[in-house]
């Protein structure tokens, strides 16, 4: 980590399991859909699941059942959609008492401090995540995970993250639930900062337990 607390000038966040809880309805989701196909479902498989793409996501759950060549595309299309269907029902019905604890007063102190906030998230749901959480606002930029060419733990939705800041990645600190946006964040030279478990995230350059723990004080104290 070269960086400096002093250099950081942005945050790029991820949302799911960062912003707000939705990490348990896409595991919700996905572990129904695993289950119909008889794949069977473990913690391993979870955790490899969180930040990667809807259809990437598909293709591992079929891979954990050795299963991956028994469908056509249009098959894996429609069981995708069915995911997606499940879990739009659950976010329909969030409300801002799904942010997590401490986020909001994070972004108003990070707001309150001139940091400039973008949302870099794989979710094609995001926008509507924000708008059922009343968080529209503090995220003035959001990187369009369809205009991207690869996935997490490819860097380039955290490089177009700060891009669309107008910083330098060095500048900037991502925030990550998962090991492949930590390794993300990682390789486009951004601060990474996890929430979550130690093993999971082992090569966060700073992780909290929780997000109630994520303050400006905490990182810059953990940074030094
Ligand atoms: C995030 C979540 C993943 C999810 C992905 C795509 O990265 O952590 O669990 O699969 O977004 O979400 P979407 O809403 O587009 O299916
Ligand atoms: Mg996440």
């Amino acid at each position: 980590m070269a960086t400096t607390f002093d250099q950081i000038k942005g945050f790029v966040f991820d949302l799911d399991g960062v912003i707000t809880d939705t990490s348990l309805y896409h595991t919700k989701a996905w572990r129904q859909l695993a289950e119909k196909l008889g794949v069977t479902w473990t913690k391993t498989l979870e955790d490899g699941l969180k930040g990667i793409s809807r259809m990437d996501s598909l293709e591992m759950i079929l891979k954990a059942g050795n299963i991956q060549d028994k469908y056509t595309q249009d098959e894996k299309v429609a069981l995708a959609t069915e995911k997606n269907t499940n879990y739009v029902n659950e976010i329909k019905k969030m409300t801002p008492a799904n942010i997590l604890p401490g986020i909001k007063a994070f972004l108003d102190d990070l707001r309150a401090n001139g940091y400039l906030i973008a949302l870099a998230s794989a979710s094609k749901n995001g926008p509507t995540v924000l708008t059922q959480l009343k968080l529209t606002d503090y995220f003035p930029k959001v990187v369009d995970p369809a205009s991207l060419s690869k996935g997490k733990p490819d860097p380039e939705i955290y490089i177009r993250g700060a891009e669309l800041l107008g910083l330098a990645p060095e500048a900037c600190v991502g925030v990550e639930d998962a090991a492949a946006g930590i390794e993300a964040i990682n390789a486009a030279n951004e601060v990474s900062v996890g929430v979550g478990d130690a093993t999971t995230l082992a090569d966060a350059d700073v992780r909290f337990d929780d997000t109630a723990q994520m303050t400006l004080a905490n990182i810059k104290a953990a940074m030094g």
